[in-house]
């Protein structure tokens, strides 16, 4: 596998028919012979990739409890999303995180997933940068709480995502540079590097998200060395989409 491409549709759309078209729009003209590429819907429309029978996409979800079973009202198990064909999910994302979601809880869902086989793709990055680089302490804490007890062998199962959340979103100040992505990916390898040893440290990915859209995405992977691309709003537009996984395709 080249690079990754994972599209975080949120609380979007809102309907199973528009989730059906985008999805149909986007698996009957996509070619990503090298590279994998994930669509994380909301829970109610996971179905829809087991529906068109679609071999080419990836099955991803927005989060997952922590839990085996049993009476936790509300929540979804590694295993019941196992069993539906996921094989990704995206944790700690800033949106999460903002509703209450912590570190701790973070890496219960993390080991709950690699328990049931599926890649956890951990969202890491800063509200804020600051002169001082307290920005860089946290991102630091949010691996190393986030991967607490994740093994040598584990780690090599697990995504990581730099989303800087002054970049996310259509409210965003602006997307950040190829040059500031590289920078955090060196940093987060050479964390990675402290807790697991170089060598494994090449096998971990680690991708940009936050504003990403056709017209940036290939310096994020050329410029950027970015292993792949995490995606929102354009994910919900096919033709934007398919123009990313394409551009990625060609690199
Ligand atoms: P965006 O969202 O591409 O709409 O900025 C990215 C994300 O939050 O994952």
């Amino acid at each position: 596998m080249n690079k990754i491409i994972v599209a975080n549709w949120k609380m979007n759309p809102q309907n199973s028919k528009s989730a059906e078209k985008i999805f149909f729009d986007i698996s009957k003209k996509i070619n990503n012979k090298k590279n994998e590429v994930v669509i994380c819907p909301p829970y109610p429309f996971l179905f829809i990739k087991n529906k068109l029978k679609d071999k080419k996409i990836k099955l991803g979800s927005q989060d997952v409890f922590f839990e085996k079973e049993g009476s936790f009202t509300g929540e979804v198990s590694s295993s019941m999303l196992s069993d539906f064909g996921v094989s990704y999910t995206i944790l700690g994302h800033s949106e999460r995180r903002a509703l209450g979601e912590d570190n701790t809880l973070i890496n219960k869902k993390i080991k709950a997933l690699l328990k049931s086989k599926i890649k956890p793709i951990l969202c890491v990055g800063e509200t804020d940068r600051d002169h001082n680089g307290f920005y860089l302490s946290l991102i630091k804490s949010q691996i190393e709480e986030g991967l607490k007890d994740v093994t040598k062998n584990q780690i090599k199962n697990i995504i990581i995502a730099y989303e800087p959340i002054w970049a996310i979103g259509k409210d965003a100040n602006r997307e950040a540079t190829p040059q500031e992505f590289i920078e955090i990916k060196i940093f987060i390898k050479k964390i990675l590097s402290i807790l697991y040893g170089p060598k494994i440290v090449d096998s971990v990915f680690v991708l940009y998200g936050g504003s990403v859209h056709p017209s940036n995405a290939s310096s994020f992977v050329k410029e950027g060395d970015a292993d792949g691309l995490l995606v929102g709003r354009d994910s919900l537009n096919p033709d934007k989409f398919l123009d990313i996984v394409s551009i990625l395709n060609n690199i």
